[in-house]
């Protein structure tokens, strides 16, 4: 049997745990995960996949990454940024299977939309919580899509800010990012919408910025590089494919810059014009020595977040917790299996 967590299953589970419960266990779980991180016995496997521009620009990837001794988890993601706006999707849409490494069998199969938006909400959250001063007042993001909702969230988990600065190439979806926040950050927050003309300023104004955009590969930076507060802590998100960049050069150059997957981003993160003997330490030794990241905290720090297949993994596994604790998700016979091992034609009543 394999269990699938559709749509009504996440939806049961977020109504009996809450979006803030959940968010929180998925920061303890990846922070826990990462602490305890071990090359040896949990190996990733570099994504790959096709990238095309048409009918328009696209991409769908896989990203695999292994318990030793007990289960691989794949994720398959697709990245079609005119989504929202051509067809009413979210921009980013993704499943993840998981496997049982004793007999291959598919364990699992769980959307991987949330998941994603969870994930990558609480990376950004330990990312701040290590290297961000105590007292954020003030986030700035740029891009208030998909992604940005947990972001805020995400980071309103680890730090108490009131306001937000937000700027989006479209004004109508920075218009709405209030009305998508969770209540207990929508509650306690004022988000003040930034015209084009004012984002130069947006930098100098914020403790923590996010850069969640959909901006093309080859495309400017999507902020200006100018005075900002000495702490500054970046969480760079969007950029996670080659020539994908969200952040000026200048300002990564005298950045410490703590990437998530070091050789992922060396060739799609915000790394990709650094070299890895420029780089800080990544997120999982930080959360492992905390004091090498305290010595950060007083400069200008980005987390370069490209996505590890890891987070997708742990995701799934606290989605499939839940489901089993509330009796939700469908079980279905995915694989074909029958008396005989040796008869295929059998087992489907040939
Ligand atoms: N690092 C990770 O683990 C991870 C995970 C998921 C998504 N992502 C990336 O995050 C980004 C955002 O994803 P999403 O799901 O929120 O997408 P989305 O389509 O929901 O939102 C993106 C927003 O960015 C805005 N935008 C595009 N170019 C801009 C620019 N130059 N300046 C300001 N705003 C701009 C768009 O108008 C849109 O509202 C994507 O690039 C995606 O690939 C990264």
């Amino acid at each position: 049997m394999t269990i699938i967590l559709d749509t009504a299953a996440l939806r049961a589970i977020v109504a009996d745990v809450g979006v803030d419960q959940l968010m929180d266990e998925m920061i303890e779980r990846l922070r826990d995960r990462f602490e305890a991180f071990d090359p040896k016995t949990t190996e990733s496997i570099q994504r790959t996949g096709f990238a095309y521009q048409q009918p328009s620009l696209g991409l769908i990837e896989w990203m695999p990454t292994m318990q030793s001794g007990e289960r691989v988890s794949i994720k398959t993601v697709g990245y079609h940024p005119a989504n929202p706006t051509l067809r009413s999707l979210p921009s980013v849409l993704a499943t993840t299977s998981l496997y049982d490494t004793t007999t291959g069998e598919l364990l699992a199969l769980t959307d991987s939309t949330f998941l994603t938006a969870l994930r990558t909400g609480a990376a950004s959250a330990i990312a701040t919580d290590l290297l961000a001063p105590r007292d954020v007042e003030t986030v700035g993001i740029i891009g208030c899509g998909a992604q940005a909702v947990t972001q805020l969230h995400a980071i309103s988990r680890v730090r108490r800010f009131t306001r937000v600065l937000a700027y989006d190439a479209d004004p109508s979806v920075a218009a709405t990012l209030l009305e998508r926040l969770p209540s207990s950050v929508g509650h306690r927050v004022t988000v003040d919408v930034v015209a084009a003309e004012d984002r130069a300023a947006l930098l100098g104004s914020v403790d923590v910025l996010c850069t969640v955009t959909s901006v093309d590969p080859g495309e400017d930076a999507v902020i200006a590089d100018g005075d900002h507060k000495r702490s500054l802590h970046v969480n760079a998100v969007g950029a996670d494919f080659p020539g994908k960049l969200e952040l000026p050069d200048s300002l990564i150059d005298r950045a410490a810059v703590v990437p998530d997957v070091v050789e992922q981003c060396l060739v799609e993160g915000e790394s990709q014009r650094l070299t890895e003997d420029e780089l800080a330490a990544d997120l999982a030794t930080l959360c492992a020595e905390p004091t090498t990241a305290q010595a950060l905290q007083q400069r200008l720090t980005v987390f370069d977040s490209t996505g590890w297949a890891l987070e997708d993994m742990v995701a799934a596994e606290l989605a499939l917790e839940h489901a089993a604790r509330l009796g939700v998700g469908v079980d279905a016979e995915l694989q074909l299996i029958g008396d005989d091992p040796y008869d295929p034609y059998r087992a489907v009543g040939g």
